[in-house]
């Protein structure tokens, strides 16, 4: 089966999940726009739920799905949010942001009551650090931020390349918040809630892809069927 027939089947077994009246959050990425395009289907049948989208590319296409949109100021908390990941591990933890969306998911995800991430089985990682972690920068004083993030990995056990993230069309790419992601290829990271908080500290890190405690249940689909990990 293909990649995205099986990312298909995880966005589907989540909308099992989402009942009418509910507020959820819509994931940023190609396996949360196959949610979103699902969820449109439902909503058509008469579903009744609003969202709060992740990204620019998420709000055009619940939009063109039909889904009623609300904001963060307009709702105090989201009943449920459905998104994607770059990795998943046994405890829960998440790489985001390969879409460059982290900031609002993360904004998203902390202010839902639960979180269902959603991912073919290949994102599935004994230890995350494999896909690389982007952080959010600020443009402004790059320099002094990529060096206390240096810093910050030396402290945490880490190493690895700092790449600055380059747009298709070879120029700087720009996130939906107008800041800038440096992607930092580590291999492994023996101890993601700990670089969390270092990463965290650093002026001029607008947000990391590290999702520490934020998920609830992840729903991977593979070849031999849907496997449904939960935090207890
Ligand atoms: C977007 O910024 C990301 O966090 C995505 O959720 C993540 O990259 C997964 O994307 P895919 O579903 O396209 O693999």
């Amino acid at each position: 089966m293909n990649p995205d027939e099986l990312k298909r089947q995880a966005a589907a077994r989540a909308l099992e999940d989402v009942k009418s009246g509910m507020k959820l959050g819509l994931g940023t990425g190609s396996t949360a726009k196959h949610f979103v395009e699902l969820l449109g289907a439902r909503v058509r049948d008469g579903l009744e739920v609003i969202g709060v989208p992740t990204s620019e590319a998420t709000r055009n296409d619940a939009i063109r799905c039909g889904i009623r949109l609300t904001t963060l100021d307009e709702v105090d908390r989201l009943d449920l949010t459905v998104d994607g990941a770059d990795e998943v591990d046994g405890a829960l933890n998440l790489i985001k942001g390969g879409g460059g969306a982290l900031l609002r998911e993360k904004i998203v995800a902390a202010a839902s009551d639960r979180m269902t991430v959603i991912a073919d089985e290949t994102k599935w990682v004994e230890t995350l650090g494999r896909f690389p972690l982007p952080v959010e920068v600020i443009p402004f004083g790059l320099g002094a931020t990529r060096r206390a993030i240096e810093t910050a990995f030396a402290a945490c056990g880490v190493s690895g390349q700092l790449v600055l993230r380059t747009a298709k069309d070879g120029h700087v790419f720009v996130t939906d918040g107008g800041h800038w992601i440096v992607d930092a290829h580590l291999g492994r990271i023996s101890d993601a809630p700990h670089l969390a908080r270092s990463l965290g500290l650093i002026p001029g890190v607008v947000e990391h892809g590290l999702f520490i405690g934020l998920a609830s249940k992840a729903i991977l689909a593979g070849s031999q069927g849907i496997r449904v990990v939960e935090r207890p």
